[in-house]
């Protein structure tokens, strides 16, 4: 059984599967305002400050807060999987920021100098690696003195009716995010080796409709991706259950945060 640190190449050689599960939040946030233009308000960007986004998968963060941002941003797109690098090149090269550029890179270990960025930013992505820890060193190793470092994640509460449905598969009834890399263990990490940390939740919840964007979701990633043709009838009968209990809603609450330094 795959975790959630192993398989990259087959998670995220391309935004497939990750498009599943984006898909539930795309379509069914109820919030004030969305997840990305939340995170985009937390971050003291400036005009010409040099930017690295690590584990930037296809880029749609920038993408979609282009315009709430400063335009002449240098901004380096960072990813493990070369797919991912590229495609967040190709959507976001002709946007109006100063430089884009993308880079197969590790957060393990940034090809980066010491103190070369303003702003590092790591969105739901530390909870791949097999050590957290070291990525943190990492980005904040190659921040310049002052420079601002942000990284966001799941609470180990995140969608807890949805993975509670994953009980067929033998997974635990959390997300495995969260149980990773949630915000107390991120919260710890943080403080532990740069001391000025602060964190903010994003207020929303999910309003699901369609209990087929379930079942894409949770069968985009292990083991759900691997489930026998037994366990994915039982995975339906437990969606539809779930939906059937909400009258035809399944509402569920997202436990995503930023947690930044400055
Ligand atoms: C859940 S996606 C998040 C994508 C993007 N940051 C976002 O929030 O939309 C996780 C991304 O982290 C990347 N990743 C996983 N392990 C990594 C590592 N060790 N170094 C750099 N990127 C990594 C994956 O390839 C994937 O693109």
């Amino acid at each position: 059984m795959s975790s959630i640190s192993e398989d990259n190449a087959k998670q995220y050689g391309d935004s497939g599967k990750l498009a599943a599960r984006a898909r539930l939040h795309k379509e069914y946030t109820v919030a004030e305002i969305g997840w990305f233009a939340w995170v985009a308000q937390q971050l003291p960007l400036k005009s010409g400050d040099r930017v690295l986004d690590i584990g930037c998968g296809p880029g749609w963060f920038w993408a979609a807060t282009t315009r709430l941002l400063l335009e002449g941003l240098d901004l380096t797109l960072a990813d493990l999987s070369p797919g991912m690098a590229d495609e967040a090149m190709k959507r976001c090269q002709s946007l109006p920021f100063g430089s884009v550029r993308g880079r197969q890179a590790d957060a393990a270990a940034l090809p980066f100098d010491d103190g070369s960025f303003d702003i590092v930013i790591g969105m739901h992505m530390l909870y791949h690696l097999p050590d957290p820890a070291v990525g943190i060193a990492e980005m904040y190793r190659v921040l310049k003195p002052g420079g601002f470092l942000a990284v966001t994640t799941n609470g180990v509460g995140n969608l807890r009716n949805l993975y509670a449905l994953t009980t067929v598969f033998g997974s635990a009834p959390v997300d495995p995010a969260g149980v990773a890399f949630g915000y107390d263990t991120a919260d710890q990490l943080m403080r532990s080796q740069i001391g000025n940390v602060m964190f903010a939740q994003h207020p929303a919840r999910l309003r699901i409709t369609d209990p087929e964007d379930v079942f894409l979701a949770l069968t985009s990633y292990p083991p759900g991706d691997e489930a026998s043709e037994a366990q994915l009838i039982e995975f339906r009968e437990a969606i539809a259950n779930a939906f059937e209990k909400g009258n035809g809603v399944l509402v569920a609450c997202p436990y995503e945060v930023v947690q930044f330094q400055s």
